[in-house]
This record gives C-alpha cells, sequence and structure tokens, in this order.
C-alpha cells in the first residue's frame, strides 16, 4: 500500500515537469511539430515580433488552403510568444 502510494506521488511529479516548463517551450514544440512539411523551420530570430504576428496569419490561410488544420487560438499565441521571445531561442 505504502509504496503504492509512492509510486502515485513520484508519477504525478513526473507529469507536471512540461507544464512548468512555460509557455515559450509549448511554443517551441508547437513551431517544430506544426511549422514544418511545407518547408524548412524558418529561424525565430529571422524576424521582428510584429512580422511574426503577420506572417502567422499568413500561414494560417496557407494551412487552410492545403486543407491542413489551423493552429488553434492556444497555439497561435504560444508559438508567437516563442517566435517573439529571444532568450527562447537558445539551444
Ligand atoms: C500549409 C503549408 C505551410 C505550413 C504548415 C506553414 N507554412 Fe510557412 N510558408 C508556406 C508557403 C507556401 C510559403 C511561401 C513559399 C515558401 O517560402 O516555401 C511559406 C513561407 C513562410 C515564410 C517566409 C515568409 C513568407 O511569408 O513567404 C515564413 C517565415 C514561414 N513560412 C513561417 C511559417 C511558420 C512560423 C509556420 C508555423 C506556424 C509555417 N510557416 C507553417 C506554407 C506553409
Amino acid at each position: 500500500m505504502k509504496t503504492c502510494a509512492l509510486l502515485l506521488l513520484s508519477a504525478a511529479t513526473l507529469s507536471t515537469g512540461p507544464v512548468q516548463a512555460g509557455e515559450t517551450d509549448a511554443g517551441r514544440d508547437v513551431f517544430t511539430r506544426r511549422c514544418v512539411g511545407c518547408h524548412q523551420l524558418p529561424e525565430p530570430d529571422a524576424l521582428t515580433p510584429a512580422q511574426w504576428a503577420t506572417v502567422l496569419q499568413t500561414m494560417q490561410k496557407r494551412m487552410r488552403q492545403f486543407g491542413m488544420t489551423e493552429l488553434n487560438e492556444a497555439e497561435f499565441a504560444a508559438v508567437l510568444a516563442y517566435l517573439s521571445a529571444p532568450a527562447a531561442h537558445a539551444p
């Protein structure tokens, strides 16, 4: 019984890992999963935050045209946050 409770506890602790990693990690995840397929991943430093906002709108349109699922609001916000935060770009 005691062992079982400990296992559950450690599993719960582990599962909070990615959540605590923050918004830019979520954004990087969406970026690397959803911004490939049509072209290579662009360089996050290539554009300003304002330019990224415009480009992301354009990519939404392109995904729609290609019959792909667009980013939902949370994914869009996470990717934009990631691309707009220079500190997050370090490998
Ligand atoms: C449905 C296919 C598709 C997906 C998915 C896609 N793009 Fe694009 N993207 C294109 C096309 C088509 C172009 C223009 C031609 C090219 O550069 O290959 C382009 C061009 C770009 C450019 C160059 C600037 C421009 O507007 O031409 C950037 C930057 C870019 N994409 C970023 C992204 C990001 C960030 C994502 C993820 C949110 C993404 N793309 C996902 C199709 C896509």
